[in-house]
């Protein structure tokens, strides 16, 4: 009986030690009974960070761009106004197209996507005040030109999709359906610089600071 007890608990010893660590993260790399260089297996191999520079491609880059005429699947859009903002007669469409709804779920998606794409240059009030002016990049937009309030949403969107002389297409990175919502919430960065007391609500003007 003495035995049974024994090996029952060295069993359980040998089970926790072998299956207790499933599940965990570790920082340093698995040990390997019969290392790579020894015999080549296919765990580990030779990579590139992103961004880095690469010996093999001429141009440098190891990132690779995407090949010319490539269309990813969600760009094929059979409503030409959701897609370009641009009327037939060429024309940028005032207004939003009628696929898109405007909630309160599109401009939080759109001020989503707006802090990630468009802040770190045209700043978070849309001022052109983003972190890459304390590096150089100077004559980014403000969205509170006149110009720029009475742009057409869709030529607004359009800037998104081509970009504008020395900002690039954003494109590749947002869905016409986001570039709409980015389009909406630019229209609240708009509406917002332009408040005044007025615009709040008469239960709130005694909040402290209001006057
Ligand atoms: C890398 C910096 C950078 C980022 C990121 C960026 N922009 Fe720009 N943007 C610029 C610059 C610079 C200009 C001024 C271009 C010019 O006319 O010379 C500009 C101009 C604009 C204009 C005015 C175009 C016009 O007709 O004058 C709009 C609208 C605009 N950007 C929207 C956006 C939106 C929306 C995003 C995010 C999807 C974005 N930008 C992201 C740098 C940037």
């Amino acid at each position: 009986m003495r035995y049974a007890y024994i090996t029952l608990a060295i069993l359980c010893i040998v089970l926790i030690s072998l299956l207790g660590t499933r599940g965990s993260t570790f920082n340093k790399p698995p040990r390997q009974v019969f290392p790579d260089d020894i015999f080549p297996q296919m765990t580990r191999q030779a990579r590139y960070l992103p961004q880095s520079a690469s010996l093999f491609f001429a141009d440098g880059r190891a990132d690779r761009p995407v090949p010319e005429g490539a269309i990813a699947r969600d760009t094929i859009i059979n409503d030409d106004l959701l897609a370009t903002g641009k009327l037939t007669n060429g024309d940028f469409l005032r207004g939003f197209p009628d696929a898109i709804t405007i909630d309160a779920r599109l401009l939080a998606r759109g001020q989503d996507r707006f802090n990630i794409y468009c802040q770190p240059c045209h700043g978070a009030l849309g001022d052109g005040n983003g972190i890459t002016k304390h590096y150089g990049m100077g004559a980014t937009s403000s969205y509170h030109d006149d110009r720029l309030r009475q742009m057409p949403e869709g030529e607004l969107f359009n800037t998104i999709t081509h970009g504008k002389n020395t900002m690039l297409s954003y494109a590749d990175k947002l869905t016409p359906q986001d570039r709409w919502a980015v389009v909406a919430y630019l229209r609240a960065l708009q509406r917002a610089a332009q408040g005044s007391i007025n615009d709040v609500p008469a239960a709130r003007k005694t909040d402290p600071g209001l006057q």
